[in-house]
């Protein structure tokens, strides 16, 4: 039957197709072994990079001299598919200790900010423009943010986060590339590789100035609405939420 459908087919000058094998050839484990085999550093040979090669690129991280002081590196926490990403300046003591971003006084205040959007840390994501702790806590310079950025980069196509916050003027600034002071900055939504992010105070700033405690609920708000918005849009445009 198959070959005089295949004849017919040859005479009217039609190749005969045969369906290929599109299954991996030796299961899930051998398409990922291929796929480190043909990249380095375990980066899937379309640019893309997975959760484990990612955190372990950063976790020996040799890019810049902060891994010479740090107690280890601070890759991010939280809901690694979550709709809303924040993303601060470096760790601190706490951070460099435990290995994880937030933690501290600052971090508290940061889940407290969290809160008030009805949300939980676990369901937000947190990361840092540097994963590791500049001594004494100085600010970041720009070279370092600039060996940390594809970090950050691919944590932002893993996640596919619908809004960023940027924590404080130090992470705004260096995401933005701007030194624009963050009273400008802040009320404004800006565009991080196509995704909108808004402005606010660094919660440490909030925990010496209380009363602009108030213009950080606002940003978040601003957030808040600019999430719905894009939701609507989308909805609106019948694509995917
Ligand atoms: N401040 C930051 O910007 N990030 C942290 O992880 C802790 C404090």
């Amino acid at each position: 039957m198959e070959s005089q459908r295949n004849a017919r087919l040859k005479i009217m000058g039609i190749d005969t197709w045969t369906l290929r094998d599109l299954s991996p050839p030796h299961g899930p484990l051998a398409v990922s072994r291929l796929q480190e085999a043909m990249s380095p550093a375990g980066d899937c040979p379309d640019g893309l990079t997975d959760w484990t090669s990612l955190k372990a690129k950063v976790r020996d991280c040799q890019r810049c001299p902060l891994h010479e002081t740090r107690t280890q590196t601070v890759f991010g926490t939280g809901d690694e598919e979550a709709r809303w990403m924040f993303i601060g300046e470096a760790p601190g003591e706490q951070e460099d200790l435990k290995g994880e971003p937030f933690v501290g006084r600052a971090g508290q205040l940061l889940d407290e900010m969290v809160k008030a959007l009805g949300l939980e840390r676990s369901t937000v994501y947190i990361a840092n423009v540097l994963k590791c702790r500049p001594p004494r806590n100085r600010d970041p310079l720009p070279f370092e943010a600039e060996a940390c950025e594809s970090y950050l980069l691919d944590q932002l196509q893993l996640v596919s986060p619908s809004i960023l916050v940027a924590v404080g003027r130090i992470a705004a600034q260096h995401l933005l590339k701007t030194t624009t002071p963050i009273g400008k900055l802040r009320g404004v939504v800006h565009d991080y590789h196509g995704i909108p992010l808004v402005v606010t105070y660094h919660p440490a700033y909030l925990l010496r100035a209380q009363t602009e405690k108030r213009r950080a609920w606002e940003d978040l708000k601003l957030a808040r609405q600019t999430l719905a918005g894009a939701t609507v849009k989308r909805a609106s445009n019948g694509l995917l939420l």
